[in-house]
């Protein structure tokens, strides 16, 4: 026995060597942390348990048989982040720079089998150089069985992906599947088609950093959900944004025993809007000051920066918030700002996670660009997230609450279970300088000074829609309250509707405009 035991031993300190300590003295050298090194910084200490260390590839195309090593490239097992279980698979760049063999996909995809079984998040370190060339198409049926995995899991248990090198090739899809993507500053790159094919194809000369690192995913295209200054960093926050999270869709969003003040009042929310309706703001300040203190985690911080979305703490209690920002573009609703936030409240609505939403909203953005890029499909994005989610659904008007955008943020009409408004709030059809260049063209125009009468009409549609009491009295805005207030009331709020239960009308799916 001590024989076996021996080859044993020796059979699991190679497959820790992964690739050798020549190509991980190179992974160091470029700012990069191992496969399992990873994995140690992301677990609780000591809690990790590997399933396939001795897997090995099966090929022997182009020489492979003679070049194996335990494990083939990737790491995969589970383990837990505070005390919770999470499965975790880790691709090792030593070994054939992380390439995907058939065997290497077997094995992620036996850990996602695992962690949907038991219901908990995966986390993916993706470190790749994308499909192990050698092996050819038994490589692309490899990734294909990730992806219908990732699909088949969405909404069902968390996904989470950290980039953490290349990303490239049809490989960028897993994780384009997954609910979240934090990407590491320098080391990482995800693109479709490298430098190389964009030079052959555009005649665009581009580095791999500016066609696809870390900061152009997390501003220009919205692909990554957080850029990470590097490998700790990033590891750090993917523990962070779990602690928002519950293990899977039939568990409630988590909680922890909250012991500071739920019913004093905010003085500071009294301060933030400005008298101006045109003078911006941040929301930010809003959201801090009504969470518990620094609980609040940005999501998509740099990316379509006229909404903010992100998690909270609300007396203990995981919540989404979801608001517009006055202080980018007015606040005002495009595109891009429409897509995240439907992606950012459909993940909360899958994963039980309460609906907050800060309001301050002059419209959707006007303009050629707009249009001919799809304005009307993408806000409708936001408009049927919003539509179908069955969580509970607060609303805030701080300010504005103009045309379309009122319909779409949250509002009663659309199912959201309490509406507030600050005393401030402007609900109506849009800004009463355009409402009144409408409706009293003639009488404008045929006025002795024209200007006067415009300023008068304006005035007098700012009397009768500048404030919340109209929606008030519909019961469209079911309390009119001081910013001071706004904390204990949403946490009332919340504890009101914790055991919100509705039932959707039966059908396959939805069809949201995609
Ligand atoms: C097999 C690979 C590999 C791959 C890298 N290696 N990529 N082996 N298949 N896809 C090996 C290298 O031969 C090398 O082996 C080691 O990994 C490290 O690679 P280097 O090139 O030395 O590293 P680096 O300079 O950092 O460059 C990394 C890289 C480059 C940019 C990822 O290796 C690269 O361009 N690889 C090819 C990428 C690619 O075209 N993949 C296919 C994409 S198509 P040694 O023995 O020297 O250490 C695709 C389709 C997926 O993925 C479709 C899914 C639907």
């Amino acid at each position: 026995m001590v024989d076996k035991i021996k080859t044993l031993n020796s059979k699991k300190a190679q497959a820790l060597l992964g690739g050798g300590k020549k190509r991980i003295e190179t992974q160091h050298k470029k700012g990069k942390l191992t496969a399992r090194e990873r994995i140690h910084f992301l677990l609780d200490e000591g809690s990790f348990e590997e399933i396939g260390m001795l897997v090995e590839h099966r090929s022997s195309m182009f020489g492979l048989e003679k070049e194996k090593y335990l494990g083939d490239g990737v790491v995969t097992g589970y383990g837990t982040i505070n005390g919770r279980l999470i499965y975790v698979y880790s691709q090792d760049f030593t070994v054939f720079g992380g390439s995907l063999s058939e065997a290497h996909a077997e094995k992620i995809c036996r850990i996602m089998d695992l962690a949907m079984d038991n219901g908990a998040p995966i986390i993916g370190l993706n470190d790749s150089g994308g499909a192990r060339i050698q092996e050819g198409v038994v490589s692309l049926g490899g990734y294909a069985d990730i992806f219908y995995r990732n699909t088949l899991s969405s909404g069902v248990i968390p996904q989470i992906s950290a980039i953490m090198g290349p990303c490239a090739g049809g490989a960028v899809y897993s994780p384009a599947i997954t609910d979240f993507i934090f990407m590491v500053e320098n080391t990482s790159y995800m693109f479709v088609t490298g430098p190389n094919v964009v030079k052959t194809v555009t005649h665009e000369e581009v580095t791999a950093e500016d066609l696809g690192g870390a900061s152009v995913h997390s501003s220009k295209s919205g692909v990554a959900h957080m850029a990470c200054a590097n490998e700790i960093d990033c590891i750090n926050n993917l523990k962070r944004l779990l602690s928002y999270m519950p293990q899977n869709c039939e568990e409630d969003s988590p909680k922890y025993d909250f012991e500071g003040d739920t019913c004093e009042p905010v003085t500071e929310l009294n301060n933030i809007v400005p008298d101006s309706p045109n003078q911006p703001y941040d929301m930010r300040e809003v959201i801090t000051n009504v969470l518990d203190k620094d609980s609040f985690f940005e999501i998509h911080e740099n990316y379509a920066e006229n909404i903010v979305v992100g998690f909270g703490f609300l007396a203990g209690k995981s919540i989404g918030i979801v608001a517009n920002q006055p202080a980018s573009l007015a606040g005002v609703l495009d595109i891009n700002c429409s897509k995240k936030g439907a992606r950012f409240v459909r993940f909360c609505d899958a994963f039980n996670i309460p609906l907050l939403v800060f309001e301050d909203v002059p419209g959707f953005l006007p303009g050629t660009d707009q249009e001919w890029k799809g304005i009307i499909t993408n806000g409708a994005k936001l408009l049927y997230a919003f539509s179908e989610a069955t969580v509970p659904r607060v609303t805030v008007i701080t300010r504005k609450a103009y045309g379309g955008a009122y319909d779409v943020m949250n509002s009663k009409h659309i199912g959201a279970d309490m509406n507030f408004a600050w005393p401030g709030a402007e609900i109506a059809v849009m800004g009463a300088k355009g409402a009144a260049e409408i409706i009293f063209r003639n009488e404008i125009k045929s006025a002795d000074d024209p200007e006067k009468k415009l300023a008068e009409k304006e005035a007098e549609y700012k009397g009768v829609f500048a404030n919340p009491y109209r929606a008030a009295i519909r019961g469209y805005v079911d309390e009119v309250i001081k910013p001071e207030e706004t904390r204990k009331k949403l946490i009332s709020s919340f504890e009101m509707l914790k055991n919100k239960a509705v039932s959707p009308p039966r059908r396959k799916h939805g069809n949201i405009p995609l």
